[in-house]
């Protein structure tokens, strides 16, 4: 049977890892998969994170199973976290948290329950997004359709989305990122946000929303605007969250499915759904991630220092944002690029073409996504020059 078997293509990000690995150029440049990097190229575990670890080490007492819905005091801790500590919705007890695999996990949990609960609903995404989306969606068996987002001089299309959104039928699912939009790192504003929201509202849908990096656009508060919003303003929400970025702890898959429901009720109903899509899935959420994000979020002083680590890894990227801009000035390309330093997040939608990412690669050894998407954390002092020069090239300057 094997024999019919066919070979496909790996997946474009996480392949860009390998390639990556195997090129011997010793200017290489890793703008690919969308993990922090320090100025050395590093991935560095975070000093809160290690000492929680360290922590945990002498406190566990059992590796026995946690439960579907994953540790309670992950959960707690997530909630205010992505909702607010001051949340309304908590206080009328509206939401619930499922710890999952990384926010991929919370993903396909969302996925399994609208197709298994919502039969018939497709759902929308941005065009472009992350292809991952795509994969779990219509693996789900779910129709998927798109809602346009970048223009053709690679700007926010707004009215072009919220012109989609208006048409979308009553009832769809409707994805949003909720800050460092994956892969053009174009946001919504406060006022877009409001304005989406009335149409969400007007078409009856359902807004799930994508929350993979929270902190890593203004802030954990400012980048959960339009999460809360929309949890504070509407009956029904799902929200997937991942401490992969925010904690840096990409291997230990934690993350998190939340739903906001009408009442107190209405979300326990939604809760036991969830259990059974984990339980089918793949029984019980693993321990470690969870462990450590409980134990730094439930303490405050590894709150401060997670929270002081956070800042500056944000803040280096936002200024990495602006030395790209400054490095293509004597180029004359810093006004055609300069929406990198006006994008938030780990992204940015270059705006190079296919064949001058494949020249990138090619004669330069850059490594990035054929979209034109650079993970931004992988600039640095050192390898601007050398980028700014590259793109020079590609641009035929
Ligand atoms: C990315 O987009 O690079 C990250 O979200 C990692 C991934 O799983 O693709």
């Amino acid at each position: 049977m094997f024999e019919r078997i066919e070979r496909v293509p790996g997946d474009a990000i996480l392949g860009l890892i390998e390639a990556f690995k195997k090129d011997t150029n010793p200017q290489k440049v890793d703008l690919g998969v969308g993990v922090y990097r320090d100025d050395n190229g590093n991935t560095p575990v975070m000093r809160a994170v290690k000492e929680a670890e360290t922590r945990l080490l002498k406190s566990e007492t059992t590796k026995t199973y946690i439960g579907s819905h994953g540790a309670p005091a992950y959960g707690d801790a997530v909630l205010p976290l992505v909702l607010g500590a001051d949340s309304p919705v908590l206080e009328a007890d509206r939401a619930s948290a499922t710890q999952s695999p990384g926010g991929t996990g919370a993903l396909r949990l969302a996925a399994d329950f609208i197709a298994k609960q919502l039969p018939g609903k497709g759902i929308w995404v941005s065009d472009p997004t992350w292809p991952n989306h795509h994969g779990i969606f219509t693996a789900a068996g779910i129709e998927l359709h798109k809602y346009p987002y970048v223009d053709a001089d690679n700007r926010l299309d707004f009215d072009g989305m919220l012109a989609a959104i208006k048409k979308i039928p009553d009832g769809d699912v409707v994805v949003l990122h909720a800050c460092c939009h994956n892969p053009t790192g174009f946001d919504l504003s406060a006022e877009q946000w409001q304005t989406v929201l009335d149409v969400v509202r007007e078409r009856n849908l359902l807004p799930l929303i994508d929350f993979a990096y929270q902190g890593f656009g203004q802030g954990l508060d400012e980048d959960a605007y339009g999460v809360r919003l929309f949890a504070e303003q509407l009956d029904e929400v799902i929200i997937t969250s991942s401490c992969s970025k925010n904690f840096g702890i990409y291997c230990e898959r934690t993350g998190c499915l939340i739903a906001v429901a009408k009442d107190a009720e209405q979300k326990d109903n939604i809760r036991s759904q969830f259990a059974i899509v984990a339980r089918e899935n793949y029984s019980n959420p693993p321990a470690h991630g969870s462990a450590i994000v409980s134990e730094i979020l439930h303490d405050a002083e590894l709150s401060a220092m997670w929270r002081d680590e956070l800042t500056e890894m944000r803040d280096r990227v936002n200024t990495l944002r602006r030395d790209f801009v400054e490095a293509l000035k004597p180029y004359g390309l810093d006004k055609k690029y300069a929406c990198v330093g006006e994008q938030r997040g780990m992204f940015s939608y270059t705006g190079l073409t296919p064949d001058q990412v494949e020249r990138l690669r090619d004669e330069f050894g850059i490594y990035m996504v054929r979209s034109g998407r650079a993970n931004v954390a992988g600039f640095s002092q050192q390898n601007l020059p050398y980028l700014a020069r590259a793109i020079a090239v590609v641009n035929d300057v």
